[in-house]
């Protein structure tokens, strides 16, 4: 088999800050093959952004990054920042969340393809942009007549729409969409989404799609990582977590998202924790319905869901559950939590 397009290993990133480091991604793995879409799912503030910044090397001053990166078996870490820009675009490329922030209302979308594609390729004629434009243009639904309209005259849907052409028009085989259809309507939502699957299938590219939204993973995604206080906690084939989530996390993310059609929101109780100073042992164990006492002493290691070696194919949860043979019988029991509501009341 070929080099998948992503291959990530024990990726962390902390931020620098007065208070202390932020662990905002704490030692992730996975890998991204061509024409596959991995989703990446979890709460506000659990590190799904930095995973996507950290990967296209757009990490803000005061960041530090390690682990290791490979795109198509090239090592992405090793490169100097020159390098890495011209790859950036070109081979790598970022989908974000606010159109009209990114698009300049002073300029037409025919002179925003005409910069996106000449910062790449100097050389390239007006005629070649136009074609290459507007080939992508009409993939994503805008036709030719408006290839010298302004940001204005789009709707919200139409400009995400521009926004991604734009990062598609260079071909690149790697795509990090970050909550790209938050601000649209449900059925612009559907369109987007639709529109990114045949990207993936068309061109072959490898796209990371980051959402809080479960049923965009149902829809668009082949699979699906679940992440918690910067840690992947499972990761898997999209209908196989689906129908058997593993991780306690993940089946609490699915309840809240079945009842928010039913009954009302199922929220998760608790908050997200602290990434200055995260929980000992497993991150959700404060929360997690499930605690053993071990739970709140010893990190759980990745393991496929028989506790085994992860594989590719597999299934992947980090829960001790999960490797119930690796914790000592006498922790076992369920957690004790006396202490930690009297804290939270204080
Ligand atoms: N520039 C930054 N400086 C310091 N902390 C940051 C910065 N950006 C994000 N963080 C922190 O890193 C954690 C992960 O943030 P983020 O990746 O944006 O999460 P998500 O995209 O899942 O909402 C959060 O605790 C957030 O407050
Ligand atoms: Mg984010």
């Amino acid at each position: 088999m070929s080099d998948p397009t992503i291959y990530a290993q024990h990726i962390r990133i902390w931020y620098g800050t007065p208070a202390g480091p932020v662990r905002a991604v704490d030692d992730v793995s996975f890998s991204i093959q061509n024409g596959e879409i991995l989703g990446l799912v979890g709460e506000s503030g659990s590190g799904k952004s930095t995973i996507g910044r950290g990967l296209l090397g757009l990490l803000p001053p005061g960041s530090v990054m390690d682990g290791e990166l490979a795109f198509k078996g090239e090592d992405l870490l090793a490169l100097d920042q020159k390098e890495r820009f011209k790859r950036r675009g070109r081979d790598l490329a970022m989908i974000f969340q606010e159109p009209l922030t990114r698009l300049n209302p002073l300029m037409r979308v025919s002179e925003h393809f005409t910069e996106t594609l000449r910062t790449h390729f100097p050389k390239i004629s007006d005629a070649e942009v136009e074609k290459r434009s507007l080939d992508v243009l009409q993939v994503i639904g805008i036709p030719p007549s408006r290839w010298k309209a302004y940001p204005h005259e789009f709707s919200g849907g139409m400009r995400q729409r521009i926004m991604i052409a734009l990062a598609l028009v260079l071909r690149p085989a790697f795509v990090v969409a970050d909550e790209p259809t938050t601000a649209l309507d449900v059925l612009v939502e559907a369109q987007i989404i639709r529109i990114l699957r045949d990207l993936a299938e068309q061109f072959d590219t490898a796209l990371l799609l980051i959402t809080h939204n479960l049923g965009i993973i149902a829809e668009a995604c082949d699979r699906v990582a679940v992440m918690y206080a910067g840690k992947i906690v499972e990761i898997g084939d999209a209908r196989d977590v689906f129908s058997d989530p593993q991780h306690p996390y993940t089946q609490e993310l699915l309840r809240s998202t079945i009842t928010l059609t039913t009954d009302g929101l199922h929220s998760i109780p608790g908050a997200p924790p602290d990434l200055i100073d995260p929980p000992s042992g497993c991150h959700f164990h404060p929360r997690c319905p499930k605690a053993m006492a071990h739970c709140a002493v010893a990190e759980p290691p990745v393991r496929n869901k028989r506790g085994g070696k992860p594989e590719p194919g597999t299934t992947d949860v980090a829960c001790w559950i999960n490797q119930l043979a690796d914790v000592p019988e006498d922790a076992r029991g369920p957690l004790e939590r006396g202490e930690i509501s009297v804290a939270d009341e204080a």
